[in-house]
């Protein structure tokens, strides 16, 4: 085997290589969203990118968060389920990972609007944030509509695969859920395959039926108008 297959390339600041294949920007800001994006570190969750944080020591979370149970959404897209949960759930707090500037953009006006200071965002791959989350740190996990990904050959870069969900495994909290939105027929069925293994149990819930506090995401809006079904799907992290 090559030295290029068997060792992880790594950037110049440490930071381990990651593919990662969807969009980090839109169209052009509008004046008011760079304003709020370049003043996100009262947002933070503490320091997670190797710049940050070289020897990736592990977040302080109860400092951070006061002690509160800490909850992740992965890709929150425009973040309308990250505020609502906030603003729903005051005794909790929760993060959100998100690389679309556009996307971080629109959830900084809707946390202004909600007037919620519950929840934390790391404008980045979640992949990075995994990295220092202490283990069973994290009692909820939420993955809205997850990249489809279409192609079979582009099946191994879903989040429901190993390399995504062994990390989400460690930090999540023995016993707690994660929720799991898509409408793609193909993504329940690797969902279903890949995640029981990883480690979690699904609970025997009606897959058509969403939860009591569910608020509906722009990509679920999309998804009904263009004539395709959501399936929700919960889980429970099984101690290993
Ligand atoms: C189809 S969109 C859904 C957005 C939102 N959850 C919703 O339901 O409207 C998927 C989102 O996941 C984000 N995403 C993809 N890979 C990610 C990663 N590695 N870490 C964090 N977010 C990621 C994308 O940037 C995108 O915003």
């Amino acid at each position: 085997m090559s030295q290029r297959n068997s060792t992880p390339r790594i950037h110049p600041d440490g930071t381990p290589w990651r593919n990662f294949y969807g969009r980090i920007r839109g169209k052009s800001l509008r004046p008011a969203q760079e304003a709020r994006l370049s003043d996100l570190d009262h947002l933070s969750p503490g320091p997670v990118t190797h710049a940050e944080n070289p020897d990736r020591t592990p977040l302080d979370l109860a400092a951070r968060f006061g002690g509160k149970p800490v909850w992740l959404e992965i890709g929150f897209g425009g973040g309308e389920h990250l505020v609502h949960m906030a603003a729903r759930y005051p005794d909790i707090a929760i993060i959100g990972a998100e690389p679309y500037v556009n996307g971080v953009a629109m959830l900084l006006r809707k946390i202004e609007l909600a007037g919620v200071s519950n929840l934390a965002v790391f404008p980045g791959d979640v992949r990075e944030l995994f990295d220092v989350l202490p283990d069973g740190s994290i009692e909820k996990a939420f993955l809205n509509y997850p990249d489809p990904w279409h192609k079979a050959r582009h099946h191994r870069r879903r989040f429901v695969t190993p390399e995504y969900l062994g990390p989400l495994h460690r930090v999540m909290a023995d016993g707690a859920h994660l929720r799991v939105a898509t409408d793609i027929p193909d993504y329940v069925r690797q969902t279903l395959e890949e995640v029981p293994p990883a480690g979690f149990a699904q609970l025997d819930q009606p897959m058509d039926q969403p939860w009591d506090d569910w608020i509906s995401t722009r990509y679920e809006q999309k998804a009904l108008r263009e004539g395709r079904f959501p399936h929700y799907l919960t889980f429970t992290k099984e101690a290993r």
